[in-house]
């Protein structure tokens, strides 16, 4: 289970709390609008941001001291984090060996990787090669690779179009199932949130509500939903 106990997070004059637990293996869903602070929680659990009060807990481990890159958290960015210069073989490798030099063994496990988000064929390419959803994939790829139990996804697929995005939901659904991984997404878009088909949690008024079965609330949103999906 993740815990945020007592959790007060500070940017500038932004104060957000939350207390919340999300147990293992749940997909979750971020709902709220633009400014409420959904990217000031994911960047707290990534360990980029301190808490002003609070602790963050994994399996009863207080990991809010942990720096990031030993935390057991993955995230993955609207703009995907690949490199321009590196191959796609070697922008995953990065998920194995930080300093990129890999063994004939980590590239069969690289070439895996690849396969398993359906990109066999393209290890050699650059990520300008590739089509947005492709982009994605080997992002996706390399946090398989990093093998940390919580995913975290900012508006990982806001740019794309509605096929490929309904795409990736269910390849990241498929991803976190097989892995046990649990899954916070922020999304704008309510409809990921029925596709994920796990919890939303929405992040309105300062605070992060509890997480509460998707369709269920979607189908009788509280207040703080209602109003940002009415407007
Ligand atoms: N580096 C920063 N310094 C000061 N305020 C910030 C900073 N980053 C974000 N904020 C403020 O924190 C609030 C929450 O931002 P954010 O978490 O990015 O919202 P969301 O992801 O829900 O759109 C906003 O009001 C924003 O203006
Ligand atoms: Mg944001």
């Amino acid at each position: 289970m993740l815990r945020l106990e007592d959790l007060l997070l500070a940017r500038g004059d932004f104060l957000l709390g939350a207390s919340v637990s999300i147990p293992r293996g749940a997909r979750v869903a971020i709902l709220g609008p633009s400014g409420a602070g959904k990217s000031t929680l994911l960047d707290a659990i990534g360990g980029f941001l301190a808490p002003d009060h609070g602790r963050i807990l994994w399996e009863g481990r207080d990991i809010t001291a942990v720096p990031p890159a030993d935390r057991p958290v993955a995230m993955i960015f609207q703009d995907n984090n690949l490199f321009p210069h590196l191959t796609v073989a070697r922008n995953v490798g990065l998920g194995l060996r930080p300093n990129g030099r890999l063994d004939a063994a980590d590239r069969a496990r690289v070439l895996g990787a690849l396969a398993d988000v359906g990109l066999d064929g393209m290890a050699e390419r650059r990520p300008a090669d590739l089509s947005g959803g492709q982009q994605s994939r080997v992002a996706l790829a390399r946090v398989g690779l990093q093998d940390r139990p919580i995913l975290l996804l900012d508006e990982a697929f806001a740019a794309l179009g509605p096929a490929m995005k309904r795409e990736m939901i269910a390849l990241v659904t498929r991803f976190c199932d097989a892995r046990d991984l649990t899954l916070l997404m922020v999304t704008h878009d309510p409809e990921d949130a029925r596709r994920l088909d796990g919890d939303i949690m929405v992040v309105a008024d300062g605070g992060v509500s509890a997480p509460a079965p998707a369709r269920a609330t979607l189908a009788d949103p509280p207040a703080s939903l209602a109003a940002y999906l009415a407007g």
